[in-house]
């Protein structure tokens, strides 16, 4: 049987000290009594808030000494009941030996392999018509992730919400986790629809001229379910509301990177991650991307914008989805590149004899000339195949500094 890890509660630790202080007998005790309370009560919060923030920063993402951030996709685990839940679409020799406890050994090894800076699962974590508890499940699927002590982060799909807890209730319990750095929505933001809508920024190295700036920013955006127009069947889409959060966080993370210190005068690059594939998923043949395309692009029938609201931040390099488990391709349109992941996990549907696979996107600094860490120079991605090997195929670059800056002059000269 699978072991679910129960996550532990961090409070209330403030409200004991306060109440064993010493209370001297005087005359006016009552005023003593009342002023301890009342300095207790100021006090709770700012302990609070202090050990919040101290556990942000200490979480806060940078690029380590070797100049590389690497991020590990895991899309569609699909996991159920752990053990008792059987793989589909495997061969035939291999299904009696084959569960949910592939997905998580498939984990556990690509941990192994690439050991990367950061985990995104890209939803669907859990098959909720074939988890009995969903709490257990989602411990279960993100057990792999929690022990390895690496830092992760994770957004819904369309099936997370289907065992007992509802989509909100599910990003919930997922921030409860421990290491992951998900948070149901932004905190200064009031109106937004979905659940596990946030950004992370990741810092330059410690020491170098970047370490106070986000060098690399990661987006991640619920895209919903199902529709619930009933006119407009299919898939949930990314709602304005988000678009809008997304344009504000955007303008302030370039506005804080090209003022001072160290102004630069592009953005950082950005990488944004959801489950549902965007309709321009659909402009590519294979004359144009890397990779494989088995079935049809499932996203929503209808087209919200959220591409052209991309384009038009100009920070967002890459997007990564899951989805479809049988796409793993990357191809580029007006200058992003639109990538799925492939799936992962064993309980999902996908190909017998056709290998789970997951998709690895690393990050490198350029080295400055005084021999410190800048900008980012590239962003290359590849997969891996869970098979005897790990097999990584598909490599390339997503993008890169001196390509992107070509262009821009080429376009200056032709006007
Ligand atoms: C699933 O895991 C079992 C136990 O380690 C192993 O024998 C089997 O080959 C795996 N199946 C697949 C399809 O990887
Ligand atoms: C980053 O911030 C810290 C703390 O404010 C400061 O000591 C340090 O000099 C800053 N680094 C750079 C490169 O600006
Ligand atoms: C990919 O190539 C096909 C023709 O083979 C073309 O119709 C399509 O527009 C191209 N897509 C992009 C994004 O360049």
């Amino acid at each position: 049987m699978v072991s679910f890890a129960s996550n532990g509660n961090f409070q209330n630790q403030t409200m004991t000290t306060a109440k064993k202080k010493p209370i001297i007998r005087m005359p006016n005790l009552m005023l003593m009594v009342v002023v301890v309370v009342l300095l207790s009560l100021y006090m709770l919060p700012i302990c609070v808030f202090a050990a919040k923030r101290q556990e942000q920063q200490q979480r806060k993402l940078r690029f380590g000494s070797s100049g590389e951030f690497k991020i590990l996709q895991v899309a569609d685990m699909h996991y159920g009941n752990g053990k008792p839940t059987p793989c589909l679409d495997v061969l035939p020799k291999q299904f009696a030996s084959c569960s949910d406890l592939n997905t998580s050994a498939f984990i556990h090894r690509m941990i192994l392999a690439e050991k990367p800076n950061l985990i995104v699962f890209t939803g669907d974590n859990i098959f909720g018509f074939d988890a009995t508890d969903a709490a257990k499940s989602l411990n279960a699927a993100f057990a792999p992730a929690i022990s390895s002590n690496i830092p992760w982060a994770a957004v819904l799909g369309n099936h997370d919400q289907e065992s007992t807890l509802s989509r909100g209730g599910v990003m919930k319990h997922i921030v409860g986790l421990k290491n992951t750095l998900s948070q149901v929505n932004p905190s200064d933001t009031k109106i937004i629809d979905g659940f596990g809508n946030y950004n992370l920024e990741v810092g330059g190295v410690k020491g170098s001229s970047f370490e106070n700036k986000s060098v690399l920013n990661l987006y991640f955006l619920d895209s919903g379910d199902y529709s619930t127009v009933p006119s407009i069947p299919g898939y949930g889409w990314i709602k304005p509301s988000q678009q809008f959060w997304f344009q504000l966080t955007s303008a302030k993370l370039q506005r804080e990177y090209k003022n001072k210190p160290h102004p630069q005068k592009e953005s950082a690059p950005g990488l944004a991650y959801f489950h549902i594939p965007l309709p321009e998923f659909a402009s590519f043949d294979s004359s144009n991307f890397t990779g494989v395309r088995q079935e049809g692009i499932s996203s929503a029938s209808v087209n919200s914008g959220f591409f052209t609201t991309m384009v038009e931040a100009g920070d967002v390099k890459a997007v990564f989805t899951g989805h479809d488990h049988l796409n793993d391709f990357c191809g580029e349109l007006t200058g992003i590149k639109l990538c799925y992941a492939g799936g992962f996990g064993y309980h999902a549907y996908g190909k017998a004899g056709w290998s789970r696979r997951a998709r690895v996107v690393v990050a490198s600094l350029e080295k400055t000339e005084k021999g410190g860490w800048g900008t980012i120079k590239s962003i290359k991605s590849w997969k891996r195949l869970d098979d005897h090997h790990l097999t990584a195929i598909d490599g390339q670059v997503l993008w890169s500094k001196s390509s992107s800056g070509n262009r821009r002059k080429k376009q200056t000269t032709g006007a």
